[in-house]
């Protein structure tokens, strides 16, 4: 019967193996109803997601509602500090238990017939539990919030995985946790979400959100050109994102783009001497242009992890002209529908940053990578495009070309300081077939 289900999606797949080697993904993967259901069985069952950052909840009762594709879960620091993670859902009749995205509290209470949990998922009341039930009818220990199957947190970072027997998350990510120390550690005080996520629905496939951000430096010349154009980008021209190394680290992939020198994009000296105690001196050289030969400096970073989780760490300006102020922003590309993803977009900065810089930041994060910035926007009509074109009988034998860097047999840099396979260029398309492969692999696994 399941096989039979699935029928038109695993023949899809079953076309796309050796095509994929060859550089090709078929253009149906990005709106379809029934890779979309596989998607959500193989991928987002299996694998670890992202929900949220710890600085958003950082007294006890804090608590945030986030979401693995459909399921809903209360991501909360108990009243012992530690964070946890329940499905929102009451364990008598299965309401949902939380009806508003974030807040504080000490217990929740059901809306339905009034059962209540306390805020580490102790189920403590029930009305008229004694009548009902009768003394000890019902074993109170039994019936508190089923928490996700697997939650942990990593540099502040909390994910939870929908399988038991899922690797755990250090292992999970493995390689890749190099890189995101260059995010989460550039200062010794840590990182901190400013205001709530960002979220906006958009048709398109999460896919192609999470193919854009982990390494495609190439559309930035033609799709943000008007950007560089009118100086809202503080870059000398559109070509500016071709120079860099792109790495992949399994189960992520980073671009990192040089310019000639900058003082490190922006960031002020405080936060540039709070980096240099806090990261291995290998990523402080990378960040300083050392390792360069100081021709370049590191000018910003795009990177994602699989599946649905990206960043980028780049410099915008806050007027036409004006100095360039770094930002970071982490989304995830949450998928609703067949071609249809809510986006969540956090903005994070170093705690110990100076107040103007804060505020610059997150100036620069919205102008640019807000719902509304100018490049997100440019983005987004892409991926609409994409999808819609995906939906259609032509886009059944449709294969796109993902197989730049292959033809001209470009090799892995051999002196590269961090893991991972890392090209000398950032025009390549290396982390997205490796990107494509593991969703493959993912998605073959019955
Ligand atoms: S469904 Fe929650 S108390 Fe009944
Ligand atoms: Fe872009």
């Amino acid at each position: 019967m399941g096989e039979r289900k699935w029928r038109q999606a695993e023949s899809l797949l079953q076309s796309m193996g050796t095509r994929l080697q060859e550089g090709m993904v078929p253009s149906k993967i990005f709106n379809d109803p029934e890779i979309f259901e596989l998607e959500k069985e193989r991928v987002f069952t299996k694998a670890w997601v992202f929900l949220g950052h710890e600085s958003e909840i950082p007294n006890p009762g804090d608590y945030v509602v986030r979401y693995i594709v459909d399921d809903s879960f209360i991501v909360i620091r108990d009243e012992d500090s530690n964070i946890q993670v329940f499905f929102n859902s009451c364990s008598h009749r299965g309401m949902q238990i939380c009806n508003v995205e974030m807040g504080n509290t000490s217990h929740f209470r059901c809306p339905y017939h009034g059962w209540t949990f306390k805020n580490n998922g102790k189920l403590v009341g029930i009305p008229f539990g004694n009548e009902v039930y009768g003394k000890d009818g019902l074993k109170k220990d039994q019936w508190g919030l089923r928490c996700a199957p697997k939650f942990d947190c990593y540099n502040g970072l909390i994910f939870a995985c929908l399988d038991a027997n899922a690797v755990s998350l250090d292992e999970y990510l493995g390689d890749f946790k190099w890189y995101l120390d260059i995010y989460l550690k550039k200062s010794e005080a840590g990182m901190e979400v400013i205001g709530a996520p960002q979220r906006w629905i958009v048709d398109a496939d999460w896919k192609l959100g999470a193919d854009n951000f982990i390494g495609d430096g190439y559309h930035t010349a033609t799709s943000h050109r008007s950007t560089v154009d009118v100086g809202v980008l503080p870059v000398p021209g559109a070509n500016f994102h071709k120079n860099g190394v792109q790495v992949y680290a399994d189960p992520g992939g980073v671009g990192l783009i040089t310019l000639p020198p900058q003082s490190f994009m922006g960031y002020p000296e405080s936060i540039v001497e709070s980096m240099k105690r806090s990261l291995k001196p290998e990523q402080f050289r990378l960040l300083s242009g050392e390792h360069f030969q100081n021709q370049y400096s590191l000018f910003q970073t795009h990177g994602g992890v699989f599946p649905n989780l990206s960043f980028l760490n780049a410099p915008g300006s806050i007027k036409p002209g004006g100095p360039p102020i770094p930002y970071l922003t982490i989304r995830i590309w949450n998928p609703i529908g067949p071609g249809k993803m809510e986006v969540w977009s956090w903005f994070l900065v170093e705690k110990d940053a100076p107040e103007w810089f804060k505020e610059a930041s997150y100036r620069a994060y919205v102008l640019s990578f807000g719902s509304s910035g100018t490049l997100e926007q440019d983005d987004t009509e892409n991926w609409r495009s994409i999808t819609r074109v995906a939906k259609g009988t032509m886009a059944k034998n449709h294969f796109l070309n993902y197989q730049m860097g292959m033809a001209t047999g470009m090799q892995p840099l051999s002196d590269w300081p961090g893991p991972g396979v890392a090209y000398p260029i950032a025009y390549i398309e290396a982390n997205q077939r490796a990107f494509f492969a593991k969703w493959f692999q993912y998605m073959c696994q019955a």
